[in-house]
């Protein structure tokens, strides 16, 4: 399995959880990591170059820190551009079919306020479905999302554990370990990975 990262983060200089889930990422032969700001400062998306990635890949991860409740905006516009009908969607368009879609997302908010009824009213997963349901038109499986909350307490040992446990779990992908049934019965990939441990 090949996993192509497409990371956004505008301002990736300022960053420090991202900073330390990345690093090192793009040393690995299976793993693309492609950084969408810093290929496309301007925003002119070169969607011919991004079809040719994903076709070469598996697995296509979106890997953000969560802005305003969703992604950043080169994101969207990545998704505006890209995911063309009769190549993305449609009844012609299967270029997508049967990759695995999977969400890496660091949040501010702690994560007892990402529920109904707490201060951000919603959970990660529903303000993910457009994401979600964005890769089931493009007939692809996506996994649960795999979240790091309360980014801006966290401690550096903490986000190298979330690290250490996404890398696993990527092992196990790129090594075709992972029983894609099974993770349907989880909400969230941490938990999965917890589980395992
Ligand atoms: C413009 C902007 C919008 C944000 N919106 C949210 C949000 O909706 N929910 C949330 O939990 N955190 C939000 N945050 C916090 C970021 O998600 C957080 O700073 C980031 O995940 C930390 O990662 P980093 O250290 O790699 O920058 C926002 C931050 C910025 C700058």
């Amino acid at each position: 399995m090949k996993i192509l990262i497409l990371f956004a983060h505008p301002a990736f200089h300022k960053s420090r959880v991202n900073k330390i889930l990345t690093n090192g990422i793009d040393e690995s032969e299976n793993i693309t990591f492609h950084d969408l700001y810093q290929e496309y400062p301007e925003l002119d998306i070169d969607v011919k170059r991004e079809q040719d990635l994903l076709n070469k890949h598996d697995v296509i991860v979106f890997h953000f820190p969560l802005f305003w409740y969703s992604t950043p905006s080169i994101l969207k516009e990545w998704q505006d551009l890209v995911l063309e009908h009769g190549w993305a969607f449609g009844s012609k368009g299967n270029a997508l079919k049967d990759k695995l879609f999977l969400c890496l997302v660091t949040a501010g908010g702690p994560q007892k306020a990402y529920n109904v009824g707490d201060f951000h009213n919603h959970t990660i997963n529903q303000l993910l479905s457009p994401l979600r349901q964005t890769a089931v038109l493009c007939k692809m499986k996506p996994l649960p999302p795999f979240v790091v909350y309360g980014t801006h307490a966290i401690e550096k040992d903490e986000v190298l554990r979330h690290k250490e446990d996404l890398f696993y779990f990527l092992d196990q992908l790129i090594n075709n370990q992972i029983n894609g049934e099974i993770l349907e019965n989880f909400e969230y990939l941490n938990d999965f990975i917890a589980k395992q441990n």
